[in-house]
């Protein structure tokens, strides 16, 4: 059965954010409503599962409602429900999952799970016309992988990071740095005032003809600077882990666009809301007549429009997720 017009309610609850909105035709953002668990998280420095999936559990109800209000919808005006279902934090992704699939067995409405990251990858039409293939890149805080994008459930994984996501690098900098969390924003503001250039930390290169990435270096030689100089430069340090961090992904993204005669690179997950990751990405790309297309701040972080606008596809198809859908909390896109 193919639906010509859907209204999508979508959910996503897979790490820290709480979050539900109304896409039409997987194009439209009729209402996004993000409810964020940082204030929660912060003293610790980074995400504690059991205190997420209860927050999630305690707004999870108000967050669609807002949603649907948002739009000017009643529950009964949609036309289908779209979960994020994996990869994620399990207690936190088994709160959504289980709210969707309720909630559509209530209403009688097809429900699908869909997978975080191609929903990162789909972020950018909810903004922008982009034609397939592209090459995309998944850069988060659990994430940081590149994908031949040919379809919206067509992908093939070129490379990954083999041990920390770059957004993972960032906050645990941070961290170490004694500036709080989530770190990306943080660093990324102090980088400003600093010299890129000043400390030589290691680019995250994993072997001439890899794709994949390698973080948990860089991670190291910072803690090390910061152990041996005590009178450092916080900015300085900043801008130059910053800048380590942010090249490897820019190079091995042109590498594999230019691999794969890709003319076209999309970027998305928190870490492409980063002013220096878009700046670098496009000097380099444009050195090769490759476009770079970038999802605004709000669709780069964590939301579930870019959850709906994934999952509209198979429900146009006709495909729901049988009541049985189990949360994944891993669950490898594109390989
Ligand atoms: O996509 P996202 O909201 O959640 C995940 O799926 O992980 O990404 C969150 C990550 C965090 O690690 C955060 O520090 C990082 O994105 N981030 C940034 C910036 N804003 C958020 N990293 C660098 N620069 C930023 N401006
Ligand atoms: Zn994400």
């Amino acid at each position: 059965m193919y639906i010509p017009f859907v209204k999508v309610l979508g959910i996503e609850s897979s790490c820290d954010e709480t979050a539900a909105s109304v896409v039409e035709d997987g194009r439209a953002i009729l209402s996004s409503v993000v409810s964020s668990q940082d204030e929660i998280h912060k003293p610790y420095g980074g995400v504690v599962p059991e205190l997420a999936s209860r927050a999630h559990a305690e707004v999870i109800g108000a967050i669609a409602r807002k949603a649907l209000d948002g739009a000017g919808m009643a529950l009964n005006d949609i036309d289908g429900i779209s979960v994020t279902r994996g990869p994620g934090l399990m207690g936190s992704l088994l709160v959504g999952v289980q709210f969707a699939k309720a909630l559509g067995y209530v209403l009688g409405k097809p429900v699908v799970g869909v997978n975080h990251l191609a929903g990162h990858l789909c972020a950018i039409h909810l903004e922008q016309s982009v034609e397939f293939p592209f090459l995309g890149l998944v850069a988060s805080g659990g994430h940081t992988s590149i994908f031949r994008v040919e379809g919206f459930e067509k992908v093939r994984r070129l490379g990954s990071t083999r041990d920390d996501a770059i957004g993972e690098a960032f906050d645990k900098v941070a961290k170490l740095l004694g500036l709080g969390y989530p770190g990306g924003a943080i660093i990324e503001k102090l980088a400003k005032d600093g010299n890129p250039k000043a400390y030589k930390f290691p680019r995250a290169f994993t072997g001439k003809g890899s794709l994949d990435f390698s973080f948990s270096g860089i991670k190291t030689a910072v803690a090390r600077k910061v152990a041996e100089q005590p009178g450092y430069s916080i900015n300085d340090i900043a801008a130059s882990f910053q800048d380590a961090a942010v090249n490897a992904v820019v190079q091995k993204c042109v590498k594999a666009a230019r691999l794969e005669k890709l003319g076209a690179i999309v970027i998305s997950g928190g870490v492409a809301s980063n002013s220096r990751l878009r700046e670098l990405m496009k000097n380099a790309a444009e050195e090769h007549d490759i476009r770079v297309l970038c999802p605004s701040a709000k669709l780069c972080t964590d939301n579930a429009a870019m959850i709906a606008a994934q999952g509209t596809h198979p429900l146009m198809r006709g495909y729901s997720d049988p009541p049985d859908m189990n949360a994944l909390a891993s669950w490898p896109l594109g390989d």
